[in-house]
């Protein structure tokens, strides 16, 4: 089923000049880019995006760390997006990630880990309408 995820490339990515290496590794696994923007979230904006890990311990970094710098949302759209992005990125902890993912050949550690991605469809709309708006982006 065609599908639409969001990915954000994380201030640690665009602080080592990485984003046309995983936008182009991303176009070439086959995902379309149907929006893309880059924003400086405020300190309540990564608050409320990651606000599902609010009783995490690490909590108060990740707010921290995402805006601490740019970051690049962006909206992709393939068969199967939400799984096959998380697959193509990688688990959290680079230590962990499979080999030729993206947090394997470029993440520094768990919270530097260059790229988020959304964890299930419901979420992909959720954090979709975070960051564009209806009247900016086609809906299906
Ligand atoms: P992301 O996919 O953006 O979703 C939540 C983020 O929290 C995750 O990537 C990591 O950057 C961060 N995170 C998750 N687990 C840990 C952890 N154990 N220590 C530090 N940061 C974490």
């Amino acid at each position: 089923m065609l599908e639409r995820t969001l990915a954000i490339l994380k201030p640690d990515c665009l602080r080592k000049h990485l984003v046309g290496e995983v936008i182009g590794r991303t176009e070439k696994a086959g995902f379309n880019i149907i929006a893309m923007s880059v924003v400086k979230l405020t300190h309540q904006a990564a608050r409320e995006f990651y606000a599902v890990h609010k009783a995490r311990p690490f909590y108060d970094d990740l707010v921290q760390y995402m805006s601490s710098g740019n970051c690049i949302p962006i909206v992709l759209e393939k068969e199967n997006a939400v799984e096959d992005f998380r697959e193509f990125i990688g688990a959290t902890d680079p230590k962990e990630a499979q080999e030729g993912t993206i947090r394997k050949l470029f993440a520094a550690s768990k919270q530097e880990n260059v790229v988020h991605g959304s964890d299930s469809r419901g979420t992909a709309q959720w954090e979709i309408s975070f960051f564009f708006s209806r009247e900016l982006i086609e809906t299906e």
